[in-house]
This record gives structure tokens, sequence and C-alpha cells, in this order.
């Protein structure tokens, strides 16, 4: 029963969309017995400025901050973690005992499926394909945070990896560049043991899309694509048939709320148990 002692959380985005968030954390607060309730917040741009007043007026104790606001919000708060500092992003926020506290999230979702894996990432070379926020999220993160020594950015925009490149040189780290489909990009693609598909391509209703030529994969890669609507993409089914192992979107998402939902209550989210719901 909801009642004055409930604690709110929530997701603040625009547009919102569809959100599984709701769902994962609301069914990992009724299986722990946690008094607390997840609610979407589709907060238009002329509000986000005053986001955390209005959440410590509401008595919200903390949100996950999605697409577009992710860097826009660092400004209302009081304290940032190292990872989102590095990351320039906050997708977590926390109000503890007053404070407002940003973390960031996904690039330890996006790390842990790795680790849960048993895949040694840190010695396999990587390439990202993708130059938008959340490319720049995975990227800063392999390099600077991880200090990974073999990522490779590709795009269709040559400006923007240049762009993405020069920013991980300034915080001391190192990635190299090559165009999306280009001679060079085809005749190193073999090399890549982790492919990491970071565009929105192929989300549905674009199902049949796909950022590279399918044949390309080979047997001992890996194949992972950050968008999990449909759950298995053509990328993802593309590299299957190809005889690599493949890691969904979906299982980055329930890692990086695993990692909210233990920021806000201490407690592990049940992996299995937020698979199940979200299959019914
Ligand atoms: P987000 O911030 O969520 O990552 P974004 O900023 O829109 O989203 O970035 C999307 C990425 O997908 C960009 O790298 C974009 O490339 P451009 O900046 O060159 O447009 C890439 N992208 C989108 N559609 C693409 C396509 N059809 N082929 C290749 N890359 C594509």
């Amino acid at each position: 029963m909801i009642n004055s002692k409930t604690k709110k959380y929530g997701i603040v985005g625009h547009p919102l969309g569809h959100s599984l968030s709701p769902i994962i954390h609301n069914h990992s607060f009724q299986e722990l017995e946690i008094d607390a309730v997840y609610l979407p917040f589709n907060v238009t741009p002329d509000y986000i400025r005053t986001l955390t007043t209005s959440m410590k007026s509401l008595g919200v104790s903390g949100v996950n901050v999605t697409v577009p606001y992710k860097k826009e919000i660092i400004n209302q708060l009081d304290w940032i973690s190292e990872d989102a500092k590095l990351l320039n992003s906050v997708n977590t926020i926390k109000i503890d005992n007053g404070i407002v506290k940003g973390y960031s999230t996904d690039y330890i979702g996006f790390r842990r499926k790795f680790i849960e894996e048993n895949i040694d990432y840190k010695n396999k070379s990587i390439l990202l394909i993708g130059t938008g926020g959340a490319a720049a999220a995975i990227a800063t993160g392999l390099t600077i945070i991880d200090k990974h020594e073999n990522v490779t950015i590709t795009g269709r925009t040559e400006s923007k990896i240049i762009d993405l490149i020069s920013n991980i040189d300034k915080n001391g780290g190192k990635a190299e560049k090559v165009i999306l489909n280009s001679e060079e990009f085809l005749s190193k693609f073999s090399s890549y043991d982790i492919i990491v598909q970071i565009t929105s391509v192929g989300m549905s209703p674009n199902i049949e899309d796909s950022v590279i030529d399918g044949k390309l994969f080979n047997k001992d890669q890996i194949a992972y694509d950050i968008v999990y609507n449909p759950l298995i993409t053509k990328f993802l089914s593309d590299a299957q048939s190809c005889g690599a192992k493949i890691l969904t979107g979906l299982d980055m998402l329930i890692y990086q709320a695993a990692e909210s939902f233990k920021i806000w209550t201490g407690k592990e989210m049940s992996i299995e148990s937020v698979r199940k719901q979200l299959s019914k």
C-alpha cells in the first residue's frame, strides 16, 4: 500500500516514450519488500532547470535521468561521483540528507556484462560503432576509467569521431579512428575481438536495418548491441549466423538499473527475477 512513508523514485526524460525502468525498479521494490515506488516523469525543457528543487519539494528521493538531460542536470548537483565527472554525464540522482548527489551507472552497466560472462575485455581489441552521447560514455569509460589501450571508434561522420577521440586524448586516454564501412574498416574488421553497436540503427520499427554488412562477422568475435528493442537486432542475428557470441542491450539496461538501485537502497536487485519479469 502506498502511504506517506512510501519513498518516491522515477525516471526523468523528454520525450520519455516507452521505458522499461519502471517495471525493473517496481518489480525489485516489491520483491525485496521495500516501501517505494518508481514513476515515469516526462519533464519538458522549461522545467528541467528546477528539477532538483522540485524533487526536494515533492519529497522525491532519487531519479534516473535520461536523454536529453544527462549533461544539463550536472549544474544542479551538490556532489558528483568520480565516474560521472569523467564521463561528464549523470544518469542517477540521489537526495541524501538534503544533499543532491549525481552518479553515472551507464558504463558500469555496460562493463558488468563482460564481467558476468568472464570476458577478458581489457585484453581484447574493441571496435565501437557510434559517436553520440551513449557512444561517448562507453568510449570514455573504456579508455579513461579502465585505461583500455586497444579501442577503435567508428562512425559515418569523421568530424564526430575526431571530436570524441580528441576529448579522450585530453583526458589522458587513447583511441584509434576508422571511417564506418571504408576500405580500411572492411580490411581491419576481422581483427576486432569485440564489436559494440552504439547507434539507434536497427531499433524498432526499423528492425531490418544494421550499420554493417552482416557477413563481416566471424566465429571468434563478440557482438554487443546497446539497442534492446528488439531484443535480438539484425546486427546481433547477423553476428549469431556467423557463429559469433552475442551480448544484448537488455542486459546492459538491467545492469545499469541494478547499479542505480544499489545507490538508492543499498540492496542488490535480482537480475534473474527482473529478466523473468521483463519476458512476461
Ligand atoms: P545518443 O546520444 O543516444 O547516442 P545520437 O547523439 O543521436 O544518440 O547518436 C547516434 C549515433 O548514431 C551517431 O553516431 C550517429 O551518427 P551521425 O552523428 O553521423 O548521424 C549514428 N547513426 C545514426 N544513424 C546512423 C546510420 N544510419 N548509419 C550510421 N550511423 C548512424
